[in-house]
Order: structure tokens, then sequence, then C-alpha cells
């Protein structure tokens, strides 16, 4: 069987159309969804990243605000900074790029965001609203997931879903976000000792350690539904998940290719998530 692909990059055009459309609607009604992005530093994957992120905004009618500060910031200085954003009416949501430099503690810049903002689902007013079903911000990578299944009209209920990764980020996020939709979850970790054992169990699989050929076709049931979150170089330095994709795609019903799948998908959440709480804003303001 060869398996049929979810495309992340078709799936997040008609997404992010979706976004642009509800933005104008919001927009004829007087608010312009925006996002803040802050960057500490120089990385330069981190430069990419809210590169891109700020286009896709740009490219779907929301405001957007690049904030870039030298890497000797203080940590004083920037939780000054997230604190005025919290304040600021034009911004709906608030994203500081991570890794930030050592000196600053990022768990602690985080839950400085207020949660109303928080748009990378990262605060831990989200986690646990994610964890008792209330409202918040999903993180956008597990939640982009979820949409991929959603659009090949897959219900999870009854499934046995296998999560590889335990990362707050995207592990466990991503396993309670399957609990939510009633299949049954289990996570692997580096301390699984028979990963493939439980693999073969699996109707759905995660991938997401950031290691390649975590997941090889010897370990996948015969049409189980296959998502890479992975992100990896190979040998010739291309791009990779952490799924061996050409054994694996003879196995699984459907799969997702790196690049070209998972990775599309986490941009376009942020997306969804901050119109999501441009939307919550408008209809409190509203409401007052
Ligand atoms: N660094 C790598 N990915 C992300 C992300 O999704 N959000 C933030 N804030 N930092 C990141």
């Amino acid at each position: 069987m060869t398996a049929q692909l979810i495309d992340g990059n078709a799936l997040s055009k008609q997404l992010r159309a979706q976004v642009a459309t509800d933005t104008a609607k919001l927009k004829a009604q007087g608010l312009t969804p925006g996002l803040a992005v802050v960057l500490v530093g120089d990385n330069p994957a981190s430069q990419v990243y809210v590169r891109n992120k700020v286009k896709a905004c740009e490219d779907a009618g929301l405001h957007s605000v690049l904030e870039k500060y030298d890497a000797t910031m203080t940590e004083a200085d920037l939780l000054a900074r997230v604190a005025a954003l919290n304040n600021d009416e034009s911004i709906h949501g608030i994203l500081v790029q991570l890794p930030l430099p050592a000196h600053i503690d990022g768990q602690k810049v985080i839950e400085a965001i207020s949660p109303a903002k928080d748009v990378d689902g990262f605060h831990i007013a989200s986690a646990g609203a994610l964890m008792t079903g209330m409202p918040g911000f999903w993180p956008c990578t597990p939640y982009g997931c979820m949409k991929m299944l959603e659009s090949i009209g897959y219900n999870l209920k009854g499934k046995h879903a296998v999560v590889i990764g335990r990362s707050n980020i995207v592990g466990k996020p991503m396993a309670l976000m399957l609990l939510q939709q009633n299949a049954t979850v289990t996570i692997c970790h580096s301390g699984t000792p028979d990963l493939k054992a439980m693999t073969l169990q699996a109707d759905v699989i995660v991938a997401a350690v950031g290691k390649r050929n975590v997941l090889t076709a010897d370990m996948v049931k015969p049409g189980a539904v296959v998502l890479d979150v992975g992100m990896n170089r190979n040998d010739e330095s291309k791009l990779c998940g952490d799924v061996d994709f050409e054994g694996v795609k003879e196995v699984a019903s459907y799969i997702t290719p790196v690049p070209g799948g998972v990775g599309p998908m986490t941009i376009t959440m942020l997306l969804v998530n901050t119109l999501e709480s441009a939307q919550r804003a408008l209809s409190e303001k509203q409401h007052a």
C-alpha cells in the first residue's frame, strides 16, 4: 500500500484564506487583529521563523509588529516590554520567540504574557485550560496536527493514538488534544523500553522527538495514520522528519511529509489563535 499524503501546504493555504476572510470581516467591524513578535538576540533560525510569522500575518491582513532587541537586553527590560504589550489594545497576540539568551528566564517571561494574548499557548494558564477542557489557546504545532486529522475526516473515538515525545510544546499537549477527542492515548519517550511494541498497536502515531528514523516501517501497523513533527537534517543536509518516510509510506494509510507537512501548519494555527483572540476581544467589548 502507498499512503496518501496529508499536504500541510495545501491545508494551510485553505485555512489561511479563511483567516483572511474572517480578518476582513473583523476589520469591517472596526477591529484589526494584531500580533506582536518579540525577538531577543540574533539566533539565525529564530530570525527566519519570526520573519515567516510576520509575513504570514501581512498576507492574511493581520496587523503585526516585530520587535527586535539586542542579545544584551535585560530580563527586566523584556518583562517591561511584555507588560506594555499586554496593555496595548492594538495587540491581540504576543509571541516571544524562544530560545531566549541564557541570562533571561524564559518561563518567567512566558508567565508574564497575559493568558488572553498567549497565542503560542505556552502560558501555564493555557496548559491548565487545555488539561481541563476550558477555553484557552492551544499550542500551535499539536493544534495543527489535530486540524490535519480533521482534514481527512478521521474520527479518533475508540482509536489508539501513540505520541512519541513528551515536550511541553508538542508531546504533552498533543496527547491531551487526542484524549479530548476520545482516543486512547499512550505517550512514549526515551525511557520507553520497547517503543516498537507500543507503536505496532497504534491507529495514529505522532512522532515528535527531533531525531531521524525514530519510526521505521517495521514499527507501524498497516493502515495507521502517521504525523511527523520532526525537523532534522539528513546526511546530505536535506530537511527530514523523525519518520523514515520512504519506508513508512508503504505501510501507513496517511502520512505527513517533511517539508510541507506539519511545519506550515504551526504558523497557520498562530494566525488562527490571533484571530480568535481578536474575536474574543471584540465580543468582550460589545458585551461590556
Ligand atoms: N521557537 C521555536 N518554535 C517556536 C514557537 O512556536 N514559538 C515560540 N515562541 N518560539 C519558538
